[in-house]
């Protein structure tokens, strides 16, 4: 029979287990394959950890949030051994043959993606499947954990209404979405978020300010933002753009590690945005400003039901590409469908909310402000 590897990498996202079980069942019960699921994403694949996955072994797992492999953010060919890097591809390799895997199923986001690129040049076979709750993978319509964390951020944003208007409150409702803006469009516009701002548009204080400042003079002396983990201001996204030029244009390994640095510094530096955004609210309306994080609550727990469907009907395609001999891939959800694309047009992508997006048109007609 076929071997199979499996893995989950990057930040956990509801759904990885639906998924797992979409494969696995589909595989092992529908192809006769037998599958092996690594341990902390490609951790277990550098060091070799594996358990062998069987039926039992995916009963049970649909609807438990998180995963059952375990997951790490480790990089294949900069994996950090006693603080240095070193390129564990070849290593990997070694562990793919001597396991006499046909495939590897990689489950994961961006990061994801590019290591499975790299083992692709390597010689290996893999599929990959989109998932992170930031949305932000190229060429899929959706990725499995958005609509789970849309559906508690949404409920998030809703919430804090209560605490906004009984004590006329700015509530800054910061959502995750290191580099785009979906999460925090979907749900602040789902949210009733009076303001929403995201990566993709770059805010002024000023613009902000004034949102609020008119809902005061028609009556609500309350507001509720919906703010990006990334999202910035236009001096900050200067900066910030400024930082990232200069890593592009590293002419020399030395010139490149120097202008990491500078961007991680500019990353650090504006990383406590949320609250330096309440004080300026708070001093430019009068309005009391609090604020309310949601981290790691937004990718807890069980999928909802649409998570789970996706995951399922991803994870399946998955096993029919490996059974039909098709890799380096991923595969896309096209509508109703599931669609393999080349891991090179996903790699390295990201994909953000374009400004003339159907979502923002609607926030901008139901009077939502969008910081700009
Ligand atoms: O990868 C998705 C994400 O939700 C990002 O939006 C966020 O920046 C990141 O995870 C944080 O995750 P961690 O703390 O696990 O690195």
């Amino acid at each position: 029979p076929r071997r199979v590897g499996i893995l989950t990498a990057g930040g956990d996202s509801p759904g990885l287990n639906a998924a797992i079980r979409g494969f696995g069942k589909t595989a092992i019960a529908h192809y006769g394959m037998e599958l092996f699921g690594f341990r902390d994403g490609v951790t277990g694949l550098v060091e070799n950890r594996y358990v062998e996955l069987d039926g039992k072994a995916l009963s049970g797992i649909l609807t438990v949030g998180g995963t059952i492999l375990g997951t790490s953010r480790d990089k294949v060919h900069r994996y950090v051994v006693d603080g240095e890097p070193q390129d564990m591809v070849p290593r990997v390799v070694e562990n793919y043959r001597a396991l006499g895997l046909d495939a590897l199923i990689m489950l994961g986001g961006g990061g994801t993606a590019k290591n499975a690129m790299r083992l692709v040049d390597a010689g290996l076979n893999v599929v990959h499947l989109p998932k992170t709750i930031d949305n932000d993978i190229a060429e899929t319509d959706t990725t499995f954990g958005f609509a789970t964390a849309t559906e508690i951020a949404t409920e998030a944003v809703d919430r804090v209404h209560s605490t906004a208007h009984s004590h006329h409150r700015i509530i800054l409702t910061e959502i995750m979405g290191h580099r785009a803006g979906w999460l925090t469009l979907a749900a602040g516009i789902a949210g009733g978020a009076d303001i929403i701002l995201i990566p993709e548009i770059p805010y002024t204080i000023e613009s902000v300010a004034e949102t609020i400042k008119q809902r005061t003079a028609r009556g609500s002396s309350f507001s509720v933002v919906a703010v990006a983990e990334g999202a910035r201001d236009v001096d900050d996204t200067a900066d910030y753009e400024a930082a990232q030029l200069l890593v592009k244009s590293a002419k020399t390994p030395e010139a490149r590690r120097a202008a990491k640095t500078h961007l991680k510094h500019v990353e650090d530096a504006q990383r406590e945005h949320s609250f330096k955004l309440a004080r300026e609210l708070e001093a430019a309306t009068g309005l009391e400003s609090r604020v309310t994080i949601l981290g790691y609550v937004q990718r807890g727990g069980a999928p909802c039901a649409a998570d789970r469907l996706l995951a399922t009907r991803l994870g399946a395609a998955a096993a029919d590409l490996v059974q039909r001999g098709e890799f380096g891939v991923m595969v896309a959800a096209r509508g109703d469908e599931a669609v393999p694309v080349p891991l090179a047009d996903v790699a390295g992508k990201v994909k953000l909310v374009p400004t003339d997006h159907a979502w923002i048109a609607a926030a901008r007609q139901v009077g939502t402000g969008l910081g700009d």
